[in-house]
């Protein structure tokens, strides 16, 4: 048979084979201890920290996805932390995407530098030089929330000259629209708190690597660390699995329907998203992704117009995150984390009928005049 789409892929993805009156997923196991008699090694699991089985299970699902190893975590930031700490000691040297999450930056700067990290922060286009001489290169793309699109091939190429470990951030794109493991990278990393559970219900992470002793490396830390997925949030996340090409099919549609709205209004500047052809990113975006994601930025000049936009707005909701089956929107600003002007807003398109949440937008727009 010719290699299955994704969207064949996910509705079975981990599943277990077939068994006469068994259910097709099976329900989570929630144990702290299980049975053990003996030695541990006797046993596949013993205690739930060394591992669950409902974890395992979507953890197979997703290595599907990412033709990868998955070590899966309690959220993206633990599956970061895994990361940069288990990579990085006194006296290592990190290279950073200026543009990746606050928070990964934050961890860096308050959790690795006081340990005698040195950390380079640096824009996309001072990557290639920083990375001479690190040991880790953290690179996201499209970044959050400026949506800006990196080389990744190049500077995974890169990397890899100088011996560092190559790490993508892809929680953006997710394993659908972007595979960083393809792209050249050592560990994609990311948040199943968006898309992959997408309902906005539960937090997860996860990292993806073709290193086995990288996935040995995770896999011991998050023992050791506690970092653990909850078995029930790996189950509700492998339930969601199923709907993730159909729900992506939608947001990506809304998030192009609502940024080419977003461009053609007067009072509406810096309008961000990697799917319009006029996005500096957008060449880019499509040499190494498969979508552009759901994600759409724009400014209206001024924290007044941005929240009347967003008291306005009725089927966009104002809360963070992104990747949920509603659309979301914030002013990013709020967050003091960010290089953003005050009117900035990042919004996550849904999986709404397109027409009413165009409508939605204009008529919020409306409100929101200079
Ligand atoms: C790009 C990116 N990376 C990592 C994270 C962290 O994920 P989590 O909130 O699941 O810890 C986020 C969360 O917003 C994110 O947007």
């Amino acid at each position: 048979m010719t290699e299955l789409g994704d969207g064949t892929r996910v509705v079975r993805a981990g599943l277990p084979d077939a068994e006469q009156g068994a259910p097709f997923l099976p329900g989570p196991t929630l144990a702290a201890p299980f049975h053990l008699r003996g030695e541990p090694a006797d046993a596949d699991f013993s205690y739930t920290r060394y591992g669950n089985p409902t974890w395992r299970r979507y953890e197979e699902a997703l290595a599907e996805l990412e033709r990868g190893e998955v070590v899966l975590f309690a959220s993206g930031m633990a599956a970061a932390a895994a990361l940069l700490l288990t990579a990085l000691r006194p006296g290592s040297v990190a290279a950073i995407d200026r543009e990746c999450y606050l928070n990964v930056r934050r961890l860096a700067a308050t959790h690795l530098e006081p340990r005698g990290v040195e950390l380079r922060v640096v824009a996309a286009s001072g990557l290639e030089a920083a990375v001479r001489g690190a040991d880790v290169l953290w690179l996201e793309s499209p970044s959050n929330p400026k949506l800006d699109v990196t080389d990744l091939s190049a500077l995974a190429r890169a990397a890899r000259r100088e011996g560092a470990l190559a790490v993508i951030d892809n929680t953006t794109a997710g394993p659908l629209l972007q595979r960083p493991l393809e792209l050249g990278a050592h560990a994609s990393m990311v948040s199943a708190t968006k898309h992959l559970s997408g309902h906005a219900d539960l937090q997860l992470g996860y990292v993806a690597t073709a290193d086995p002793a990288l996935a040995a490396r995770l896999r011991d830390w998050r023992r050791d660390a506690g970092a653990i997925p909850g078995p029930f949030e790996s189950w509700l996340a492998h339930r969601s699995l199923p709907t993730l090409a159909l729900r992506l099919e939608r947001g990506c549609a809304n998030a192009l329907a609502l940024a080419e709205l977003l461009r053609s209004r007067d009072g509406v500047a810096g309008v961000r998203y990697p799917g319009l052809p006029t996005d500096p990113g957008h060449d880019l975006a499509r040499r190494q992704m498969r979508g552009f994601g759901t994600v759409v930025s724009f400014d209206l000049g001024s924290r007044e117009r941005s929240q009347a936009f967003l008291d306005a707005a009725e089927l966009v909701t104002e809360a963070t995150s992104f990747g949920g089956v509603h659309t979301t929107a914030e002013r990013r600003a709020r967050w003091r984390g960010d290089d953003v002007t005050e009117g900035f807003i990042r919004l996550s398109a849904g999986c709404e009928d397109t027409r009413d949440l165009v409508a939605d937008v204009a008529h919020a727009l409306a409100h929101a005049r200079p």
